[in-house]
Order: structure tokens, then C-alpha cells, then sequence
């Protein structure tokens, strides 16, 4: 097969670079080694900026965000037992919206099955060649048949593991850890309260969003080690109880667990995020500490960016614009990163924090609140920042 663009990755990031393509002209095959089922039912982030939402609609994916999302106007900052409201709209002017990445996948296999997009999931044995000259993507559908794709530009949007991110000749990675994990549940019960709850306490840190009206999703801050399956229901509870307790008699409304995960918790950037005709988007070439949930806006945010260049390159045979695409890129990463860092180190309790430390991030989370500059900050990353 010969195509235009060939796209490894067909999550959120590749179906929506396929798409916009689709939309210019452009001719694109997307691949993935998993399949449809194993996207859509592995959970991911809910949060949507407004830019995130704009382009799922403005650009015909689907308006499903607007009337089965839900459009949150602020959060809840919760600390010493006690909430304060970061009002967006009044701060930023903008909102967010509750719409899980899962929903975002469907929306866009639909658009892109809609349109007639050549999307393959469930192959084996992907290899990416000739990235300086003719890319080649090669792999085996399910029944075992080999397949090459030869393409213009290759775009590596296959996530955190990704194998196209290690083409890039000599890079410069940039890397961070952190001391601490994420326990992720989904738990059958109503919602708590209107919005998000970020939540600072003693024990840790605890996130508390939701889902529908009878499934809920929070977090809490756990050690990297820990193995979900030692964890039963009530010791799940006992920690989100505590957490989230205070003199206002706030309590969160329980039930089963569902579903019980530990996530993957660093900070992680791989630059430049171009090697020839080869461009890395979202996750492959950067990945975020999940406070914030800033991971799958800025893939779509890399996206808006590398199909405007992917634009220029083919339809209008301006080769240079590939090259503004790491900066232009990195830019917003940048950006995201430090929001991601600071939420993370603002709300989280470090194993090896002393009194001082502690106080401090008291000291730094009241200074925050009672601004009208530091929240400003806060809702406007949270919201996302314009595009330009
Ligand atoms: C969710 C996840 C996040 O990391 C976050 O900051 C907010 C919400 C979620 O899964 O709902």
C-alpha cells in the first residue's frame, strides 16, 4: 500500500491527526497493535480543555461532548479539611469537560469509520524503516498476512512505549520521577459532589471525579510498589475516607469497587520530536504525572499543530515547515509540563518531606486560594491555554 502519511498509533492522537488530514486532503493509514475493544474499555483520564472540545466539534468528530459531557466551571481545592472553589469561568473565562478519553476514542473510530478512514488495529510485529528517505511501515494483520505501507511522513503516535520514538537519532530526553503512584478506582456510587475534588491531607493526596450517575473515579496517592490485589474494598475506603475528612463533616458516598489499578507516575520529554520524515506526537514523545490531566489534551494539542505542517509540507510542497514543528510543539509541552509538575508537587506528600516542606505547601496552597493571581494561574492552565 503507498499512502500519504502513515500513522502508527491509532488512539486519540492518530485518529485525530487522521481525521484533520482527511479534512486538508490528505491521505493517511493508521495502525495499532491493539485492538478496538482493549482502547475502549482501558480508562483513562476525563478531563477536556475548552480547545480540546472545540476542535472534537469544529471540526465534525462529534457533538457528543456537548450533550453527554459535562461542562465544569471549576474545582474544588481541598486542604486542612477544608474546600475553596477555583471558579474558571469567573477567573479564565472558560470551563473544562468531564468526557472520558474512552468516549473521545469512540467518537473518533466513528468519525473515522464514517469517512471511510483506513484504520487497522489488532496487528503484530510493527517495524518502521527508511524514516530519512521512503518510510515504511510494515507488520501482520490478525490472520498472519505481512503488509507494507510505504508513505511521505510517518507520524509516531503509539504512546509511552513507543517504538517509533526510538528512531530518533541522538535525542535529548528529559526525565523526572516521582516517589509516589497513583491507586486508581472506579467505584459504584453516586457522585460526591458537583466538581472535582483535589485534595491535599496529611495521609496524601486524593482525587475525587466522576463518571455517570451511579460511577464514580478517584485517586489516591500510594507507593509505586503497591499491588492492587492487596487491596480490599474497606482499605480502599478507610484511605479515602480519611483523606478527604474535615471539621466541615464532608463525607464521600461509597460502594463497591469496580476496578482497581496503580498508574504509572513521571515526567518525561523527548526532544526533538522530528527525525527526518518521521514526527512523534502526544505520549511518544512526552508523557505527564496524571494531576491535572493535562496527557491527552496536549497530544490533541500536538496534533492541531503537526496537521497544519503536515498540510504545508504535502499539499503545498513546503518542506521547511517540518522543521518549526519540534518548537512549535514544545512550546505547549513545556508549558504543560510545569502546570502537571506543580499541581503534583503543590497537593502531594513526599516520603521524604520534612515539617518544613509541609508547612510550606500549606503556606503555598493558602497564598494560592486567596489570590486572585494564583488562582487566575491555576484556571487558565486548567482550562488549557489559548492557541495561536
Ligand atoms: C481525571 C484524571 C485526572 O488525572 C485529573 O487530573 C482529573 C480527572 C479523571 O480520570 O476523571
Amino acid at each position: 500500500t503507498r499512502t500519504q502519511v502513515a500513522i502508527v498509533g491509532g488512539g486519540p492522537a492518530g485518529l485525530m491527526l487522521s481525521h484533520l488530514l482527511h479534512l486538508a486532503g490528505i491521505d493517511s493509514v493508521v495502525v495499532d497493535n491493539r485492538t478496538v475493544e482493549e482502547i475502549e474499555t482501558t480508562h483513562r483520564a476525563g478531563i477536556l480543555e475548552r480547545d480540546s472540545v472545540r476542535l472534537l466539534v469544529d471540526s465534525g468528530v462529534s457533538d457528543r461532548v456537548l450533550t453527554d459531557g459535562h461542562e465544569h466551571e471549576g474545582i474544588s481545592l481541598r486542604f486542612g479539611g477544608v474546600s475553596h472553589r477555583i471558579d474558571f469561568q469567573k477567573l479564565a473565562g472558560a470551563s473544562c469537560w468531564l468526557y472520558p478519553q474512552t468516549e473521545v476514542f469512540i467518537d473518533l473510530h466513528r468519525a473515522r469509520t464514517r469517512d471511510g478512514g483506513d484504520v487497522r488495529y489488532g496487528i503484530t510485529d510493527t517495524e518502521v524503516t527508511d524514516v530519512l528517505d521512503t518510510p515504511t511501515v510494515r507488520f501482520a494483520d490478525a490472520d498472519g498476512a505481512r503488509h507494507e505501507i510505504t508513505a511521505d511522513l510517518v507520524v509516531g503516535a503509539d504512546g509511552s512505549r513507543s517504538i517509533c520514538r526510538k528512531l530518533v537519532a541522538d535525542p535529548h530526553m528529559y526525565y523526572r520521577e516521582y516517589p509516589f503512584a497513583w491507586f486508581g478506582v472506579m467505584v459504584q456510587a453516586p457522585p460526591s459532589a458537583p466538581e472535582l475534588i483535589y485534595n491535599r491531607s496529611p495521609q496524601g493526596f486524593a482525587l475525587i471525579s466522576q463518571r455517570t450517575d451511579t460511577v464514580q473515579r478517584m485517586y489516591f496517592q500510594c507507593d509505586p510498589g503497591e499491588n492492587p490485589d492487596d487491596w480490599s474494598d474497606d482499605r480502599i475506603w478507610e484511605q479515602l475516607h480519611t483523606r478527604l475528612s474535615g471539621a466541615d463533616g464532608f463525607r464521600l458516598k461509597d460502594g463497591p469497587v469496580l476496578e482497581r489499578t496503580v498508574l504509572p507516575f513521571r515526567s518525561f520529554v523527548q526532544s526533538p520530536m522530528r527525525h527526518g520524515r518521521l514526527l512523534l506526537a502526544g505520549d511518544a514523545a512526552h508523557t505527564v504525572p496524571p494531576t491535572g490531566a493535562k496527557g491527552l489534551n496536549l497530544a490533541l494539542s500536538d496534533v492541531r499543530v503537526l496537521a497544519e505542517v503536515l498540510e504545508r509540507a504535502i499539499t503545498k510542497g513546503d518542506s521547511d515547515a517540518l522543521d518549526t514543528y519540534t518548537d512549535r510543539a514544545l512550546a505547549r509541552v513545556w508549558k504543560a509540563q510545569h502546570f502537571s509538575y506543580w499541581m503534583t508537587t503543590m497537593l502531594h506528600n513526599s516520603s521524604d518531606a520534612s515539617d518544613f516542606d509541609e508547612q510550606r505547601q500549606l503556606g503555598e496552597l493558602a497564598t494560592l486560594v486567596a489570590s486572585e493571581a494564583g488562582s487566575t494561574y491555576l484556571a487558565e492552565g486548567y482550562t488549557g491555554w489559548p492557541h495561536h
